[in-house]
């Protein structure tokens, strides 16, 4: 087998490690396991063994192959690294230690050898500023759990040699995975990415406008996401999450993009993390959520006529949804005395709408229509302080006639999904604009390291970059944070109505 690193070490037999040492094995490099505790690595070898038999069993693997991988897997010792082409750490996340050990491994390999790093959070430059020589120093980041996970971070510090990281993206994918460059950045792709969902979503619950199950219900079936974020936090565990946020929002001086929830931190104090403690935002009972069943639609006995803003996203198509929901409809210039009055606003609230409209806030309730209603499986209204109880009671009813879910959540400038798909869209964009990654790596790690619907320029593009700039700049009025503040790359392509996948020439 021709491999563009024949023999490798990997040190450190945790969970990461072994999951490194198993697809290198694979792909047909030697690999050296190695761990300063010298359990660790023989149990790592013994689950690898286990591993690859269970591939045969599966039919994944062929019997020969799996005796081939077992034999080129050794236990060695640090000292027995000589003939190393690569060295992958993936050992405790410390800074000093790592250096150590990086130190240590210059006097052992050859000078051509590469000495890479499975840091999620530690800068690859800071990790080669002793070395004698810096630039065979790169980041490797893989994801939990590496056979599964298919994407790897290849990340070039400053003075890391670009021929490296050309190397070490040939060689992620003869192990059979997707390798995408990063800049030296704080989070590279995916942990910086992934700072838009939790933290947006914790804004919305700080803020009272719905409770942390209506947001996962929301985000799933009117965006796609396959877990809700609050699904997603206790999956991973608030032990984990809390301190990356807290860790990017340092890492970039406070930026308020990124800026982390006082909830978080105290359910962090109180060790009420999630999944793994049993209790996180759900109770679980054998694994299983306990999740309280959505309140029905109301009854509504006499439903009043419906008037619709001229000025609400998507008229037609609400028009259309109103005939085919059996709606009576006004087509007056401005509503009777009776009228449910329904507004569909990017990114501004219902309360600042119905005052610039001046329209009566008490029949007033805003529907988020950012994206068409055919594509969602999901209406979401929202009521303003002053929405009369018997005026929500019918757009709930209204807009459930035909079946669908409906979440009726408190007044937001930019409803739910518009806060969340603007947030992740903007972050992408300022990432794209500082030089973090190509758009196109962008996506494909984001996909791959997160599992989202689909890249989030590519859902900037399919929400409307036109759209997504309007729903933050209303925001950043609304609330007046600059943590909504358009990237120039979303102002300017946003304002033109181009992808936001297009570079400049
Ligand atoms: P782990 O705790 O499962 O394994 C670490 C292993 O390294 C242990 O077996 C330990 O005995 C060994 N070790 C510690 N110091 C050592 C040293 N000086 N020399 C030799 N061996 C040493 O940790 P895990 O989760 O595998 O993480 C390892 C690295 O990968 C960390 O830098 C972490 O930030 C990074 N990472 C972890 C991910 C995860 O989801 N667990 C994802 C991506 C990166």
């Amino acid at each position: 087998m021709n491999v563009t690193f024949p023999t490798i070490a990997v040190i450190g037999a945790g969970a990461m490690g072994r999951g490194i040492a198993q697809i290198a094995a694979q792909a047909g490099s030697r690999v050296h396991l190695v761990d300063n505790n010298p359990d660790a690595s023989a149990q790592a070898r013994a689950a690898l063994a286990d591993q690859w038999d269970k591939l045969v069993a599966k039919g994944k693997l062929e019997a020969a192959q799996a005796q081939a991988c077992k034999e080129r897997l050794q236990v060695s010792a640090l000292s027995e690294l000589a003939d190393c082409d690569l060295v992958i750490e993936a050992i405790v996340e410390r800074l000093d230690i790592k250096r150590a050990l990086f130190a240590q491994l210059e006097d052992i390999v050859a000078p051509t050898a590469v000495l890479a790093s499975n840091t999620s959070s530690l800068s690859i430059t800071a990790l080669a500023a002793d070395l004698k020589r810096p630039q065979q120093l790169v980041g490797l980041h893989f994801f939990n759990p590496v056979p599964l996970m298919k994407v790897v971070e290849v990340i070039g510090g400053l003075k890391t040699a670009p021929a490296i990281t050309q190397d070490l993206s040939a060689y992620v994918r003869e192990m059979g995975h997707t390798p995408v460059q990063a800049a030296d950045t704080p989070g590279f792709i995916v942990n910086h990415l992934g700072r838009g969902y939790n933290t947006e979503a914790l804004r919305i619950v700080s803020e009272g406008v719905a409770d942390f199950s209506t947001i996962d219900r929301i985000l799933r079936d009117q965006v796609g996401f396959r877990l809700g974020p609050f699904e997603l936090m206790d999956l991973t565990g608030l032990d984990v999450s809390h301190p990356v946020m807290e860790s990017i929002y340092n890492q970039y001086y406070q930026e308020p993009r990124y800026r982390p929830s006082a909830i978080t931190a105290q359910r962090l104090a109180g060790r009420v993390l999630g999944r793994k403690t049993g209790e996180g935002f759900y109770k679980y009972s054998d694994g299983k959520a306990e999740i309280a069943p959505e309140p029905a639609a109301p009854v509504v006995d006499e439903m009043p006529p419906v008037w619709v803003s001229t000025r609400a996203a998507r008229r037609s198509e609400l028009y259309q949804l109103l005939k085919d929901l059996g709606a009576k409809i006004e087509t007056g210039q401005s509503p009777s005395a009776q009228a449910l009055t329904l507004v569909a606003p990017l990114g501004f609230d219902v309360t600042t709408v119905a005052v610039v409209e001046r329209l009566d806030p008490a029949r007033t309730v805003g529907i988020d229509l950012l994206i068409e209603d055919a594509a969602t499986r999901r209406r979401v209204l929202a009521t303003n302080p002053a929405t009369r109880p018997d005026m929500r009671a019918a757009a709930h009813a209204l807009f459930a006639r035909d079946g669908k879910a409906v979440s009726v959540i408190r007044d937001s400038g930019g409803f739910v999904s518009q806060r969340v798909v603007a947030s992740i869209v903007n972050i992408a964009s300022d990432m794209c604009q500082q030089g973090v990654c190509s758009p196109a790596d962008l996506e494909t790690a984001v996909t791959l390291g997160l599992g989202y619907p689909m890249g989030p320029l590519a859902m900037g593009n399919r929400w409307g970059p036109t759209n997504v700039l309007e729903v933050l700049f209303n925001m950043q009025t609304v609330y007046g944070d600059p943590r909504y503040r358009p990237s120039p790359w979303l102002r300017r392509r946003g304002a033109i109505g181009l992808s936001l996948l297009q570079q400049e020439s």
